[in-house]
C-alpha cells in the first residue's frame, strides 16, 4: 500500500531503531502474562557484563551490588534493557567520555507513600537500582519531557529518544516507579524502585494483563512528520491487529480523505507538524467526515487543546508519554465510539 515503509528502509536512525522496534514489541507484547520471581542480583550482574564492553575504556564504572537474596518479576531481557539504556544514557551525558558511572542495587523499604516521576512510590520492599554518572545533568525543560517517546536532545548522534520510554514502559508494567535527582552541571541520578520480595519464589502470580490483539483490521490513518515516529508507530498498531497507513504530510492526508471520504475508519495525527498543527489537521478532515473518530497525539497538553478537542466531537488528545502503553486501547475504543467522553 502508498506510505507503506518496511523497517530496512529507515535512513535515520538504522539499527538503534530496528533494536528499539524489538524491544517496543517486547513490552507491547500482551496476553496474561505470569509473574515470575527471579532472583535480582544475578540479572544485575549479566546486564553489567554485557554493558561493560560497549562504554569507552575512559569511562570508569562501578557496581556495588547487595548480597540479600531480593526477587522481582522483570525478565533478565527487561533487566539488561533497563540497565543499558540508563547507563548509556549516563556515558552519553559525560563530557568527552570521562567520568564515572555507578550501578547499584540495594534492598530499599519505603514506609510513606513518596512522590516519584514515574509510577507511584507505596509503602513497601523495592529492590532499589541506581545508575548515577558525573555526566551534564539534566535541565528543568529536560526532565519534564524525558519519559516521552521520540524526545531526545541528541538529534546529532541520531538519538531516537526511546530508550527511556522503553525504561518508563517495562518499571510501569512491574508496578514499579522512577525517581529522578539531577542537578545541571553536577551529574544525574535514576533511582528504579522494582516490587520485590525476600525470596525468588515457585508460585507464579499474574500480572494485570492487557487484552492482545486489539482491531480486527479497521483501517487507519497515522499522520505524523516524523520518519521514525510513523514507522514504530505503525508497527506497534499493526501488531495490535490494525490496518495502518501513515501520512508524512498533512495535506497529501486531507486531500486523501477529500476524494475519498470512506477510506479510513479512524485519524491518528500528531499535534506538532511544520505547515500544519493536529488540530488544524482536524478541521479540515471535519469538513469532509464529520463523523470519523480522531486521536491527536501531543507531548504537552495545554487546557485550551483539550477544549477546541473537544469541541471537534468524536475527538480526543493523547499525551505522547503514553503512546505505546495506550494507543492501541484508546484506538480501539474510538472505533467502537467511546471517544472524547471523559477528555
Ligand atoms: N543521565 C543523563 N544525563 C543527562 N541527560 C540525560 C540523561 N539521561 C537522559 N538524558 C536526556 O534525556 C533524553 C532522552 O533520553 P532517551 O534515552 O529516552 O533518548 P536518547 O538517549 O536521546 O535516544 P536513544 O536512547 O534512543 O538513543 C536524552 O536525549 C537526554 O537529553
Ligand atoms: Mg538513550
Amino acid at each position: 500500500a502508498p506510505g507503506r515503509e518496511s523497517v530496512d528502509q529507515i535512513g535515520i536512525a538504522g539499527r538503534r531503531a530496528r533494536d528499539l522496534i524489538s524491544q517496543i514489541l517486547t513490552f507491547s507484547r500482551s496476553a496474561t502474562r505470569e509473574a515470575v520471581w527471579q532472583r535480582v542480583r544475578p540479572m544485575v550482574e549479566e546486564a553489567v557484563q554485557i554493558l561493560r564492553p560497549a562504554l569507552p575504556p575512559s569511562v570508569l564504572l562501578r557496581e556495588q551490588l547487595c548480597e540479600e537474596p531480593l526477587a522481582i518479576t522483570l525478565s533478565p531481557t527487561e533487566v539488561q534493557q533497563l540497565v543499558s539504556n540508563l547507563a548509556t544514557n549516563a556515558a552519553q551525558a559525560l563530557p568527552d567520555a570521562r567520568g564515572s558511572i555507578s550501578i547499584d542495587l540495594a534492598r530499599t523499604t519505603v514506609a510513606r507513600p513518596m512522590p516519584a516521576h514515574v509510577g507511584e512510590l507505596r509503602p513497601g520492599v523495592y529492590a532499589e537500582i541506581t545508575v548515577t554518572d558525573t555526566g551534564c545533568g539534566i535541565n528543568a525543560n529536560t526532565l519534564s519531557r524525558l519519559f516521552e517517546p521520540f524526545f531526545t536532545t541528541r538529534r546529532r548522534q541520531r538519538g531516537t529518544g526511546l530508550g527511556l520510554h522503553v525504561v518508563h514502559g517495562i518499571v510501569t508494567a512491574h508496578g514499579g516507579a522512577i525517581v529522578v535527582d539531577s542537578t545541571p552541571g553536577g551529574g544525574t541520578v535514576f533511582k528504579v524502585f522494582l516490587p520485590a520480595s525476600s525470596e525468588a519464589d515457585t508460585t507464579p502470580a499474574v500480572l494485570p494483563s492487557e487484552p492482545g490483539v486489539l482491531g480486527g483490521g479497521e483501517r487507519v490513518a497515522y499522520l505524523d512528520d516524523d520518519e521514525v515516529v510513523r514507522l514504530m508507530v505503525q508497527r506497534v498498531l499493526e501488531h495490535q491487529g490494525f490496518d495502518v497507513s501513515v501520512y508524512a504530510e498533512p495535506r497529501q492526508l486531507v486531500e486523501t480523505l477529500a476524494k475519498y471520504p470512506e477510506e479510513f475508519q479512524l485519524l491518528i495525527t500528531d499535534y506538532s507538524m511544520p505547515g500544519m498543527n493536529g488540530l488544524e489537521v482536524a478541521h479540515a478532515v471535519r469538513a469532509v467526515r464529520s463523523d470519523i473518530p480522531i486521536i491527536i497525539l501531543t507531548g504537552y497538553v495545554p487546557d485550551h487543546l483539550r477544549l477546541e478537542v473537544a469541541a471537534l466531537g468524536a475527538a480526543e488528545v493523547l499525551n505522547k508519554e503514553n503512546t505505546f502503553e495506550e494507543l492501541g486501547t484508546r484506538a480501539a475504543s474510538a472505533l467502537q465510539g467511546r471517544i472524547g467522553k471523559q477528555v
